[in-house]
């Protein structure tokens, strides 16, 4: 549809050609005392949806009518005999029907009149057919997709395409500037923002006869064994035992083991989903989130912000006019107590330590700088035990990028590459070192000044859509309570 009705001559031009089309019926109306129907024809390419023109004696009209029918169909394109009201210069009029995937109109949930976002969540397998309109900032930068109008009205469609293309750009920024997709694993024993914000793995083995001695009920006949997971040699396996022979999560952040690669490859990058068990319900979290992270070896923070941060994300077209605004946490500081001196009210106290809180970044980039702002050198304190401690032992060599309407886009750092002070810095923060052995390793042999940072990508999404809230940039978005399908 899209090749047909974004032509320069609104698709004039193929008058008289025959085609086939497939697609989902957006509206459909019956005309000429039910002789023939008017459908209006939506396959996903654009915007816009196509009219068909249907005689009565092609297809029965009221199998093809209703809102959410899939149709394919063929027919000869033609001009429209009266144009008053319509834009489009070209329908179609149905020779064949091809397929019907008929819909119960009385029980689609998706009615002609717009669905609110929200409610669109609880029909998260059929929401990406539907039309919804918001306002979009950056509506023009992706016009030359065609996938958003002016008018600023979106699809949930349109935001998995131009996820894909954002997906597309990072890929193709990252070849081009030699680094190396490594792919991190989802199932670790580390936690690498050492939080304790994890989700644990854990197996479904059922022995049903431990299980029952343990008091659960019998599991059903041929509910024995899962697929994929192997018995022990005496056919048994301990209801409960940890396939992995120790405890496992899924991955907060692959940025540990892309050390390990940085180290060897120099430059790498990983871009795949991350998981954090924080019971954060706001507009800008969610449990199951992608992150992009790249890693540089022989690279201290100021040469990262320079030649890849900024560039990387120019790149990627949202912030092209946009000159970033680099302070440091310090200096953040004293903006925001400044802001306070003037009777600017913020909830959560300001004073040096603190962790930002978003009013304290959308103070910053919305209403002080009105940009992005790299804010840099935060507290040893607020900051992951693998950042490297600055001289005056009380920061870290750490940056955020924070947008405005967004807030935290990017985390990243230098990671302390020197074995006994981030051994000291572990044992300080109580973590365990077992698991982080291997990790320790490379600072053993041959280690190296290295930085990597990691980008929500969801948060880009939505920074690029102007979308509101997070859960809506994700297809199918986990938060707390949420995991229906
Ligand atoms: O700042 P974070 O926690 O940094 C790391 O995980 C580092 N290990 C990355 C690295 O240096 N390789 O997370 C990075 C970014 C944040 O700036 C934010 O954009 C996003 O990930 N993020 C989330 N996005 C959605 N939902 C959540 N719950 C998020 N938590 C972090
Ligand atoms: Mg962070």
């Amino acid at each position: 549809i899209h090749s047909i009705i974004r032509r320069p001559d609104g698709g004039a031009g193929l008058a008289g050609q025959t085609v086939k089309v497939g697609g989902l019926v957006k509206t459909g109306r019956e005309a000429g005392k039910g002789a023939f129907a008017f459908i209006e024809l939506d396959d996903g390419s654009c915007l816009d949806s196509l009219q068909l023109m249907i005689y009565a004696d092609v297809k029965p009209l009221h199998e093809v009518t209703p809102t959410g029918t899939r149709l394919r169909v063929e027919g000869v394109l033609q001009v429209p005999p009266q144009d008053k009201q319509r834009k489009q210069r070209i329908e179609l009029r149905v020779l064949k029907v091809l397929h019907v995937g008929s819909c119960d109109s009385e029980t689609y949930p998706i009615p002609k009149t717009e669905l609110k976002l929200e409610g669109l969540r609880d029909i998260l397998h059929l929401r990406p057919r539907t039309d919804t309109t918001f306002a979009c900032n950056w509506h023009n930068l992706f016009d030359d997709l065609q996938l958003v109008k002016v008018d600023c009205k979106m699809k949930i469609s349109a935001i998995a395409r131009i996820r894909d293309e954002l997906t597309h750009a990072t890929h193709t920024f990252f070849y081009d500037h030699k680094f190396r997709l490594v792919p991190t694993p989802i199932i670790t024993s580390t936690d690498c923002e050492g939080a304790g914000e994890m989700f644990q793995v854990t197996t479904l083995i059922h022995d049903a006869e431990k299980m029952e001695k343990d008091g659960h009920p019998k599991p059903e006949e041929g509910f024995k064994m899962k697929a994929g997971f192997l018995p022990k040699k005496d056919g048994k396996v301990d209801y409960g035992q940890d396939f992995f022979a120790r405890q496992t999560f899924l991955s907060v952040s692959g940025q540990l083991q892309l050390e390990a690669y940085a180290c060897a490859l120099d430059n790498v990058y990983t871009f795949g989903p991350t998981f954090r068990a924080e019971h954060s319900h706001t507009t800008r979290h969610l449990a199951e989130f992608w992150m992009v992270e790249p890693e540089m070896a022989d690279a201290d923070l100021e040469f990262m912000v320079e030649k890849y941060d900024k560039n990387a994300i120019r790149r990627l077209q949202m912030v092209a006019s946009t000159n970033f605004i680099r302070i440091s946490y310090t200096e953040a500081i004293k903006v925001l107590e400044e802001a306070v001196f003037k009777g600017h009210k913020f909830e959560k106290k300001v004073e040096w330590g603190i962790d930002l809180a978003s009013e304290h970044e959308r103070y910053l980039t919305e209403e002080k700088f009105e940009s992005p702002v790299i804010v840099y050198d935060y507290p040893k304190g607020i900051k992951a035990f693998y950042m490297k401690v600055n001289p005056d032992n009380k920061t870290v060599a750490a940056m955020d990028v924070l947008v405005p309407r967004v807030g935290e886009l990017i985390g990243g750092s230098q990671r302390e590459e020197i074995y006994d002070v981030i051994k000291q810095r572990m044992l300080e923060l109580g973590l365990p070192l077992e698991p982080y052995k291997w990790y320790l390793d490379l600072r053993r042999y041959g280690t190296v000044e290295h930085s990597g940072f990691g980008l929500g990508f969801e948060r880009m999404v939505l920074f690029a859509t102007g979308m509101d809230n997070i859960k809506d940039v994700i297809p199918f978005p986990r938060y707390p309570g949420r995991a229906d399908l």
